[in-house]
């Protein structure tokens, strides 16, 4: 491996996911094994801009494998989306001699990289969300922790929803996309599913649903609503008042965010963080990395965020399958 950058930054930048610390840390053992020095930015962009920094050497990550949250803090920041934001934050790279930013988030996160890139700093993004919706990657990290949460609570739900033969609306997070919906929806064997990419028509989507899962036996119903898709408190409202049942409407909301990552979360964020490390350090910029059927590769930022990802249609029909029985 060619190796000419001796300083790198890392960050990490919007809604924080379980997986991040672990790809923190990959990301300083693998510049240590390099012979590549490693500097924490706190805060996202924010902190680039602030010069909020800490030196990360090998042992300074140790015991975050297993952690959730970010141990660099995580921000929005509207300065950074400024050009004078943006100039601030590249002198701070000059400063410091920052050769590259490995920057890991979302697609908030990697537009920051673009723009930050077009002032001569190498920039890769590596995509850490709940929300599975970067379109140039089959798997952000975070998302099987967040599903398994949300599964565990719904199951807990389910209990009690089957004891008091009751009817459970549940909104799950993944802001404008569904792919965390209909997978929680899937794995806990929802009668209904609402993801934001299928318009909904309450009457043959839920009533109906409903409905036939009653002739079938059933005395209890599980909704699940992307938070894209509609409200739960909406949804539940609208079965009150057309089919006179008393449903219960949970919010998992930032529940969903934390907890220790699950193996596959940090086996991917391990080899994310490896990798992002091993881009920088072949010389290559504005880089995502990404998963692709299970082979981790980089691709162009613009070109990555410019790609159309669409549901799993395979896993929507399965869904509408299984779903009102
Ligand atoms: O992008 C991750 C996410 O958790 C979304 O699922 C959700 O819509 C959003 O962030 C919530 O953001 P905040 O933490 O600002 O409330």
């Amino acid at each position: 491996m060619e190796n000419k950058v001796k300083r790198i930054g890392v960050l990490t930048s919007g809604g924080d996911a379980p997986g991040m610390n672990a790809a923190i840390r990959a990301v300083a053992r693998t510049a240590a094994k390099l012979g590549i020095e490693c500097v924490g930015i706190r805060r996202g962009w924010a902190g680039l801009i602030a010069g909020d920094i800490t030196l990360l050497d090998s042992s300074s990550v140790s015991h975050i494998i297993n952690r959730g949250g970010t141990m660099l803090y995580t921000a929005r920041s509207d300065e950074f989306r400024t050009q004078a934001g943006q100039q601030k934050a590249a002198g701070t790279c000059k400063l410091l001699g920052l050769d590259g930013i490995v920057a890991i988030g979302g697609d908030g996160t990697f537009r920051g990289a673009q723009d930050l890139s077009k002032y001569g700093v190498a920039v890769v993004g590596i995509p850490g969300t709940i929300d599975n919706d970067i379109v140039c990657t089959d798997y952000t990290i975070g998302f099987d922790t967040a599903a398994n949460t949300a599964v565990e609570c719904i199951d807990r739900l389910r209990d009690t929803m089957q004891s008091h033969e009751r009817c459970s609306v549940v909104e799950v997070m993944g802001r404008h996309a569904g792919y965390l919906a209909l997978y929680v929806g899937m794995s806990v064997g929802a009668t209904a599913v609402l993801v934001p990419e299928k318009e909904f028509n309450f009457e043959e989507d839920v009533a109906e649903k409903i409905r036939r899962s009653r002739l079938n036996g059933k005395t209890n119903f599980m909704i699940v609503v992307a938070e894209g898709a509609a409200s739960a408190v909406d949804v539940g409202k609208q079965i009150e008042k057309e089919l006179g049942l008393d449903p219960r409407v949970t919010i998992l909301g930032h529940i969903q965010r934390g907890g220790c990552p699950t193996a596959k979360d940090r086996v991917m964020a391990t080899r994310m963080g490896y990798e992002a490390v091993r881009v920088l350090a072949e010389g290559k910029t504005n880089r995502v990395i990404c998963a692709d059927d299970d082979v981790i590769r980089d691709v162009d930022i613009d070109e990555g965020l410019a790609m159309k990802k669409t549901l799993n249609a395979e896993e929507y029909a399965v869904m509408e399958a299984m779903s009102g029985l």
